[in-house]
C-alpha cells in the first residue's frame, strides 16, 4: 500500500509543516484518521468548514449543482453566482461582488478597486494603502506587501509599493500616517487572526472612519477569516457600526470549496468596467452552490448561537491552570497558554482535538454550528494539556 505521508513528502512543496497525521474523512465537528482514531476538530480547516464536515445540506447544494453544471466560463450567466452575489449584498447593504478564487485574490481586487477609485477622484499620484502592523492580507506578493508582517518579507523582494503600516490601535500614529501620505485607502481585519487573533479597539475603528471622511479615502475590511458569522455577526465589521466601501472574504464563504468576494459599496460600486479585472474560475458555479447555502444559513438563531458558545470558551478558560489570556471575539479565539502553543496543540492532538497556532497562541476556529457537548469535550481537553 503507497504511504501517503512519505509520498506527500517526497512530491508535494516542502511549504507546509504537516502534523504526522493522515486524514481520511469526518462527519460535522468530527474528524477521523487512516487509524480509525477520533478527532474533534477546533481549526474547520482554519475557518473554512463553517457546517462543519461532510455537511448534508452543503454537500447536497454542490453535488446537486456538479451533476448539472460544473463550469462555464463568465461570458454567460449562471444562477449560483447571481443568487450568492445578491444574497451577499442585501445581507451586508453592499453593492456589487466580484468573485475569486481565495482571500489574497479578493483583496487583490479590492486593492485595484482602491487604485482605480484614487486614480479617477484624487488624482494618479494618489495610490498608497494604509495597512496595520502585524496584519495578514495574503501570500501574493501584492498581499504580501499590504501584510504588516517584515518576516513573510524577506527574501521576497522587491513587492508591490504602494503600502504603508501603522500600528494597530494607535490613532495619533494613524493621523500623522494619513497626514504624510496621499492615501487610497485603509485596509484592516477587524481581528487580526494571522496575528495573534487580536481585536481591533472600537475607538481607533471609530478613528479610521471618521479619517476616512474628514481625508475621503476607502475603507477595506478584510473579512477572510472574520466573516460569514465567524464573530458572531454576519460580518465583522457589523461589531463596530462602520460602514466599509469594500469588505472582502473567502474561507467560510465556500464551507470548503474555494471562492473568495469583494463586496464593493456605494461609493465603489461602478469602479470596475469590463476587462478591468477577471477569473476564470471566479464565481465558478459548484463553489457559488455551496456558498449560497452556507450564507442562507448564517442567521440570527446561528448567530445567537455562535455568540453563546463563545461566551461559554471564554467563561471556561478565563481563570484555568496554565491559561494567561484568551483573546478574539466570536469562535474566532486565541489563547495564551503559560507552555508554548505548539506544545499545547500536540498534547491536545494526542488525546484528540485539533486546534491551531497563531504566533505565540493556540487558537480555535471551531465550525460554526458545532454541538455543545464536543465543544465542551474540547475544552476540557485544552484545559488539561495547558495545566
Ligand atoms: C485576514 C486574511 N486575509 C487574507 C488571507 C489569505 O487568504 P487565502 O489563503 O485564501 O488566500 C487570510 C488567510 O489566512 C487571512 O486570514
Amino acid at each position: 500500500m503507497i504511504d501517503i505521508i512519505s509520498t506527500d513528502k517526497q512530491y508535494v512543496a516542502n511549504t507546509y509543516n504537516r502534523f504526522l497525521i493522515e486524514l481520511v474523512n469526518g462527519k460535522g465537528s468530527k474528524v477521523y484518521d487512516k487509524n480509525g482514531k477520533e478527532y474533534i476538530d477546533m481549526g474547520s480547516g482554519i475557518g473554512v468548514t463553517a457546517f462543519g464536515i461532510a455537511d448534508e445540506q452543503w454537500a447536497n447544494a454542490v453535488s446537486e449543482q456538479a451533476t448539472k453544471l460544473q463550469h462555464m466560463s463568465n461570458l454567460y450567466y449562471t444562477e449560483p453566482g447571481a443568487m450568492l452575489a445578491k444574497a451577499l449584498c442585501e445581507k451586508t447593504g453592499l453593492k456589487k461582488v466580484f468573485f475569486s478564487n481565495s482571500g489574497a485574490e479578493a483583496n487583490e481586487c479590492a486593492i485595484k478597486v482602491a487604485r482605480k477609485w484614487a486614480a479617477e477622484n484624487k488624482g494618479e499620484d494618489c495610490y498608497t494603502i494604509v495597512t496595520l502592523c502585524n496584519s495578514f492580507h495574503g501570500r501574493t506578493l501584492t498581499t504580501l506587501a499590504a501584510t504588516g508582517q517584515d518576516h513573510f518579507h524577506k527574501l521576497f523582494q522587491p513587492l508591490t509599493t504602494g503600502f504603508v503600516h501603522t500600528p494597530a490601535n494607535d490613532i495619533e500614529a494613524l493621523k500623522k500616517t494619513v497626514d504624510e501620505n496621499n492615501v487610497a485607502a485603509v485596509m484592516f481585519e477587524c481581528v487580526q487572526g494571522e496575528g495573534g487573533v487580536i481585536a481591533l479597539e472600537p475607538e481607533f475603528v471609530k478613528a479610521i472612519a471618521e479619517l476616512s471622511k474628514e481625508k475621503n479615502f476607502l475603507i477595506i475590511v478584510d473579512e477572510v477569516q472574520t466573516g460569514n458569522g465567524r464573530t458572531g455577526k454576519f460580518y465583522g465589521y457589523m461589531n463596530y457600526g462602520i460602514t466599509p466601501d469594500v469588505v472582502t472574504t473567502a474561507k467560510g464563504l465556500g464551507g470548503g470549496l474555494p471562492i473568495g468576494a469583494a463586496i464593493m459599496g456605494e461609493r465603489v460600486e461602478n469602479v470596475l468596467g469590463f476587462g478591468d479585472h477577471g477569473s476564470t474560475y471566479g464565481g465558478n458555479p459548484v463553489c457559488a452552490a455551496g456558498a449560497l447555502n452556507v450564507i442562507n444559513r448564517i442567521d440570527s438563531t446561528l448567530l445567537t448561537e455562535v455568540s453563546k458558545k463563545s461566551e461559554y470558551v471564554f467563561e471556561s478558560l478565563k481563570n484555568a491552570d496554565g491559561i494567561e489570556s484568551v483573546s478574539g471575539m466570536g469562535l474566532m479565539i486565541g489563547i495564551k497558554t503559560v507552555k508554548g502553543a505548539a506544545e499545547v496543540v500536540k498534547a491536545a492532538m494526542e488525546k484528540g482535538v485539533l486546534c491551531l497556532t497563531a504566533k505565540d497562541k493556540v487558537r480555535l476556529l471551531p465550525a460554526l454550528n458545532i454541538p455543545f457537548d464536543e465543544l465542551k469535550k474540547a475544552i476540557d481537553v485544552i484545559k488539561e494539556v495547558s495545566k
